[in-house]
């Protein structure tokens, strides 16, 4: 399948960075290769960068919404409002929102649905803390969220699960090759045994300190369908090398 290299931009940047950053992704495109691109940034961006990047093949994402449609909910975003502008993916559970802001599978899940409802497709994020690896518990923590998060509608819309261990995000560490494809096979065991021959078509995302050296060799692994890049999609050229090594 033809592979996501998406990019979470997290909270970093300026208007003028992103900017600038989505018109050297768009400049370089041809350097991507095959893979399908998708950037998300902070929400004060999306619009801008949509705007930056009209007219390219690159999708453009939030980082999260709301659970509800719409309704008093100081300081959230809803899916329908993602949408409205021009967005049409949105990261859901990401560890640092798990983490920051209490977001249980279920919260997840509700944020899936409303994604759904709006025509957003959503990127879950799954994974293990360092201690939960240690423990031999990476496997069962993985489909155990991946359990309680995706709503039933997940593979009918081309649902996009990410896997990112805890441990590797921003620490330059990474699982190894075998760990990685373990993973990802059981999630693909998972998603078949869920939503039957739909969830062979999911793409399955790995995240967790991708960058241009580590790339091709992951996404080359059978099941890892594509990439979910940090700090690396923050400068252009890395970007586009790790689409191109996918
Ligand atoms: O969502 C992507 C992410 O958490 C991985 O971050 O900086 O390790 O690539 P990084």
């Amino acid at each position: 399948m033809r592979p996501l290299i998406a990019g979470n931009w997290k909270m970093h940047g300026s208007l003028s960075e992103a900017a600038a950053l989505a018109g050297a992704i768009k400049a370089g495109l041809a350097e991507a290769g095959a893979a399908e691109l998708l950037v998300c940034p902070p929400f004060p961006y999306v619009q801008p960068v949509i705007a930056a990047l009209a007219g390219a093949a690159i999708a453009v994402g939030g980082q999260d919404c709301h659970a509800a449609a719409k309704g008093a909910h100081t300081g959230d975003v809803a899916a329908a409002m993602l949408r409205d502008i021009g967005a049409t993916h949105v990261i859901l559970g990401h560890s640092e929102r798990r983490a920051n802001h209490g977001e249980t599978d279920a919260v997840v899940r509700a944020k899936a649905e409303a994604a759904l409802a709006a025509g957003l497709t959503p990127v879950v994020c799954v994974g293990e803390s360092e201690a939960q690896r240690l423990a031999g518990e990476a496997e069962p923590v993985v489909t155990g969220q991946l359990d309680g998060s995706l709503p039933e509608g997940f593979a009918a819309a081309g649902g996009v699960v990410a896997y990112e261990p805890v441990w590797a995000i921003g620490t330059g560490r990474t699982p190894t090759e075998a760990e990685i494809a373990a993973i990802h096979q059981a999630i693909r065991g998972k998603l078949l045994a869920r939503f039957g021959a739909a969830g062979g078509g999911l793409r399955i995302l790995y995240g967790g300190s991708m960058k241009p050296s580590n790339a091709a060799a992951i996404l080359a692994l059978a099941n890892v369908d594509g990439g979910l890049v940090g700090g690396a999609s923050l400068v252009a050229a890395d970007f586009l090398a790790i689409a191109a090594g996918a």
